[in-house]
């Protein structure tokens, strides 16, 4: 059994009562790591440091990784459009393997032989702390104190009393909610019944769509090279352009999503998310993708992007094959350079114009006017020989068959 373990601490119920619990039942000494990836609070840091310190931690870290996290992590996502099953920025799921990252690098500056965390065994977040803690730092024990301890949520109120843990969980709990700079992610509750409508209650960064400003808005999204660099023509930082960008969409009511997806571990869960900044950026990013990027580029590229999202659902983020994939979108977009414009209504999010310097949109090539440059007579031969396989099947085998 492991002698000194770095849990990756959220200031929570579990993970508080996990430090005191692990050095009681598994007589290990708990190094509490909590990282911020956008979802810290003003003062919070002095929250985690006293209610690690009650809960029996050996030292305490909070560590700022909030530009790491952006540059590192979202724009990587954001080349490849990385959306699960289609609809789901994997706000959690880009999390887990920065954090991870951490708890390796903070477990050898303390001499730690194990990395913990607290999530169930019910969901992706295990697969993901310890696929990744494998793939870093394979020498390196992982401890799940929550999937064994067999507690109820009661239970370990009752215990942080017990404990003299400075907690202000109640034991009614609505919902079990994750969040960061990409989105919030909301589960439980009301919301495990995938008939029931979300209540407007959890959501913080969207505005209900009724009660969004009725004038449209503007605002356009400039990148370089794939990555997000200003908004309005001002450049701003990535953690800046997150944040303002998710502000300004969230107040439009766009950036629910509402779906039932696959977890790994084979459960079909009913997901609730709110991410404007995140589907914003997707949208501009997309838009601006389809003016510059070349056709069977483009097509490949869209079939290699839901590979690169299975991926970082399934925690495999740290692992050979999304290297190589992140090769390819990387030299996808060298010239994924220019402005998006997107429009916001009541509840809707749009691309509604875009620019690119070397954009591959050749206006006398498209338009239907005067200085068209598009030499129509090529196009009898080529569609003729497009379809000669297919008339030819006609012919012989097909509705054109003679006897
Ligand atoms: N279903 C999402 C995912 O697997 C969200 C997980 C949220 N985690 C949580 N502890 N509430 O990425």
């Amino acid at each position: 059994m492991a002698k000194r373990v770095v849990l990756a601490y959220s200031g929570g119920l579990d993970t508080s009562i996990a430090v005191r619990w692990m050095r009681e039942h598994w007589g290990v000494e708990v190094v509490c790591c909590a990282v911020d990836v956008g979802q810290m609070r003003e003062g919070e840091s002095d929250v985690i440091h006293r209610r690690a310190e009650a809960a029996g931690a050996v030292e305490v870290e909070v560590i700022d990784a909030r530009d790491e996290f952006a540059a590192g992590f979202l724009v990587p996502a954001l080349r490849a459009n990385a959306m699960y099953e289609g609809k789901y920025p994997l706000v959690s799921a880009l999390s887990r393997p920065v954090i991870v990252e951490h708890l390796v690098a903070s477990a050898r500056r303390h001499g730690a032989d194990a990395v913990g965390h607290g999530c169930t065994g019910k969901g992706n977040d295990q697969v993901r702390f310890e696929v990744s803690t494998r793939a870093l730092a394979p020498d390196l024990e992982v401890l799940a104190p929550v999937r064994t301890w067999g507690l109820t949520r009661a239970d370990c109120i009752d215990l942080a009393h017990q404990w003299g843990i400075p907690i202000e969980a109640t034991k009614e709990k609505l919902y079990s909610i994750d969040e960061n700079m990409w989105g919030r992610a909301i589960e439980c509750g009301v919301l495990e019944n995938p008939w029931s409508a979300p209540p407007s209650d959890p959501f913080t960064l969207t505005r209900d769509p009724g009660d969004a400003p009725s004038e449209p808005r503007e605002i356009i999204v400039g990148f370089e090279a794939g990555a997000p660099v200003s908004l309005d023509g001002e450049a701003v930082s990535l953690v800046e352009m997150i944040d303002a960008l998710g502000t300004t969409v969230g107040a439009y009511g766009f950036g629910r999503i509402d779906m039932v997806e696959n977890r790994r571990v084979g459960i079909k869960s009913r997901e609730v998310y709110e991410c404007p900044a995140s589907l914003a950026l997707i949208l501009a990013h997309q838009d601006l993708e389809g003016v510059t990027l070349e056709r069977d580029v483009a097509r490949e590229k869209q079939r290699l992007e839901i590979r690169v999202a299975e991926l970082i659902y399934d925690g495999l983020w740290h692992s050979p094959l999304m290297r190589a994939l992140d090769a390819f979108m990387v030299s996808t977009q060298e010239h994924v350079t220019g402005e998006v414009r997107l429009r916001l209504e009541p509840g809707r999010c749009y691309a509604a114009g875009r620019r690119a310097p070397r954009g591959l949109y050749d206006h006398d090539l498209a338009t239907y006017d005067a200085s068209d440059a598009f030499r129509h007579e090529d196009s009898d031969g080529f569609v003729r020989l497009w379809g000669l396989s297919v008339e030819t099947w006609s012919r012989r085998q097909g509705p054109g068959a003679t006897s």
